[in-house]
């Protein structure tokens, strides 16, 4: 069982990029800690970083179906990913939308997500902590029933 992680447009050098606003986790810090977390369910994860919207969305189509989840950190495709969002349309597990930063605290033009209203829930504003929280929404939608 696989769970599709996903990081878009300037997330590649995070780490290095304004860690007063998104911290010093690096990308693969980040997939470590995804990992750490959908590991007690014995589940996998795979990573990707595209600086590209085409790569994300041939992300979304080449792990739509081998993938139990996603969670998807779009960068600034959150306001006009439009092709990305028609690809999560068509992606058939949940998934959830994080943002490192607070989005609302911040510029106007961040206050909207075209994906937000496709997405299962939305983390923003806790950092490299809100995908480990996203990881255990997974679980929770899509793991095994306890009872
Ligand atoms: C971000 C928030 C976006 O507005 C911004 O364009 C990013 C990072 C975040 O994780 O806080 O690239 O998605």
């Amino acid at each position: 069982t696989t769970v599709l992680l996903l990081n878009g447009p300037n997330l590649g050098i995070l780490g290095d990029r304004e860690p007063e606003i998104y911290g010093y986790d690096t990308v693969d810090d980040i997939a470590k800690s995804v990992a750490d977390e959908v590991a007690e369910a014995g589940w996998q994860v795979v990573a990707i970083q595209d600086d590209h919207e085409g790569g994300l969305v041939q992300a979304v189509h080449a792990h739509r179906r081998s993938t139990i989840g996603a969670i998807v950190n779009p960068g600034a495709l959150m306001m006009a990913g439009w092709s990305l969002r028609d690809a999560l349309a068509a992606y058939p597990a949940p998934w959830i939308e994080v943002h490192l930063s607070n989005v609302w605290a911040r510029e106007r033009f961040r206050h909207e997500s075209v994906l937000a209203p496709l997405a299962s829930g939305v983390v923003v504003g806790l950092g490299a902590f809100g995908y480990r929280l996203a990881a255990r929404a997974l679980l929770e939608l899509c793991g095994p029933d306890p009872t």
